[in-house]
């Protein structure tokens, strides 16, 4: 059986059987669009940025709309931005007036994210920005937006990053105590290792990390943390790659989250060109789940509150593949077994699930199964693949195969590809 990890001090139990959820970014930067961090590239001021405080209006906003998208695509949480790098709040913030109840949009918009769905049964989570390049006590450092205006720096030398992380941890109380049960904290992020002569980065001592963390776990008992408050926490989150295979700590497995984009920006970006596939999209989210992981695939909403097309399009043609599928994939982990090129496997006790990345002709054939498997099936359409071992002492030739090691089961596939997107074998293991 595949080895699991040590249980932390979070409740991850849930998280490794859901396997699939939605991360949401979303702030001012939505209107500039074109990524997240355009305040800290295009080095923006302040007072150029107030115009888009000032019309922040999306008027078109439904999380219900939301929630169900997120549902259908067989998504099991979510997690979203309450704040981002460029300060901005989404929730009603009693510490800022720098928040959404304050421009045009006129209201908490984190309350109803969370309450509708909640009612798709999706479980909540908030991802929180440790960095602040709006908030006056956070002091400028090499990542700031005002890095390069040697004026500012000046003339704001005398921050306390102490008083902000005041700030940090009375809105993270407001977080976690005003939505009820949250599942997830998703602090973003500590760079103590940087320095630019000039100024370092930031880190644990900062945010204070220890205590925050404690608060943390008293509000919320059981609330999975991630792991970039530089003090541990209970799921590794690589970002933007797939993992070569189960991650580990110190020679040990952990639970783990890739998080990844639809495009390659986590805000919304209206003239990217880097979509990926709907076929990319699941492979990943079966590559993740045959290394043991979770996937948090991001939607940048846009300034008016909605889905763009091409998201939508995403999201419905996962839907349609987790909805025959979803058996290989909640509930499943990381097999023993070594799968056959361009295949993952996962397994669920005594599932073991075949997935095909390419579509072979006739044959496909499983190392070390002969024996072993009572059943199988492609899970679409639940019609039997035929399976047989051969004599490994036989020769190929003209229409016998041969060459093959006694321990190898093969299976008899059709020659059209089943209409998938990844096919799925589902063998019955015996025993
Ligand atoms: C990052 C980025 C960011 C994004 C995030 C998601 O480190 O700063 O913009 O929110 O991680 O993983």
């Amino acid at each position: 059986m595949p080895r699991f990890p040590e249980p932390t001090e979070g409740d991850t139990k849930w998280f490794v059987q859901d396997r699939f959820g939605l991360f949401i970014h979303w702030g001012l930067y939505a209107m500039l669009a074109r990524h997240e961090w355009v305040k800290h590239t295009e080095r923006i001021h302040d007072d150029d940025y107030q115009k888009y405080f000032d019309r922040f209006d999306p008027d078109l906003y439904d999380p219900a709309v939301w929630a169900r998208e997120a549902k259908n695509a067989g998504m099991k949480y979510f997690v979203v931005t309450t704040k981002h790098h460029e300060g901005f709040c989404m929730w009603d913030s009693a510490l800022t007036d720098y928040k959404a109840p304050s421009t045009p949009c006129g209201k908490d918009l984190i309350e109803p994210m969370v309450e509708a769905f909640r009612a798709e049964g999706l479980k909540a989570g908030f991802y929180h920005s440790l960095i602040d390049w709006h908030h006056p006590d956070f002091p400028v450092d090499g990542l700031h937006s005002m890095r390069d205006n040697v004026e500012y720096r000046e003339a704001h030398k005398g921050r306390d990053v102490r008083k902000y992380a005041r700030y940090l941890h009375g809105q993270t109380r407001e977080l976690l105590t005003r939505y009820g049960d949250i599942r997830i904290i998703w602090f973003d992020f500590s760079y103590s290792g940087s320095d630019w002569g000039w100024s370092k980065g930031k880190g644990k001592d900062d945010w204070q990390s220890e205590s925050l963390l404690k608060m943390v776990r008293e509000l919320q008992p059981g609330i999975i943390v991630n792991d970039r408050l530089e003090i541990g926490g209970d799921i590794k989150t690589p970002e933007q790659y797939q993992p070569s295979g189960w991650l580990e700590v110190d020679g040990k497995p952990v639970v783990w989250e890739a998080c990844q984009t639809l495009n390659g920006s986590w805000g919304y970006h209206r003239d990217n060109l880097d979509w990926k596939s709907v076929d990319m999209l699941v492979q990943m989210l079966v590559d993740t789940v045959s290394k043991g992981g979770n996937l948090l695939l991001n939607v940048g909403p846009n300034a008016r509150g909605e889905f763009e097309p091409k998201a939508i399009d995403r999201l419905r043609g996962i839907g349609e593949w987790m909805r025959l599928h979803g058996r290989s994939i909640y509930g499943c982990t990381a097999s023993d077994f070594t799968p056959p090129p361009d295949c993952r496997y996962t397994q669920n006790g005594n599932r073991l699930y075949l997935h095909l990345f390419a579509w072979p002709f006739r044959h496909v054939h499983l190392n070390g199964l002969a024996g072993k498997v009572a059943y199988a099936q492609l899970l679409n359409d639940a019609s039997e693949i035929r399976m047989f071992t051969v004599d490994p002492h036989q020769q190929a030739q003209n229409t016998a195969m041969g060459g093959i090691s006694a321990d190898t089961l093969t299976l008899e596939l059709p020659i059209q590809k089943p209409p998938a997107t990844v096919p799925v074998v589902e063998l019955f293991l015996k025993g």
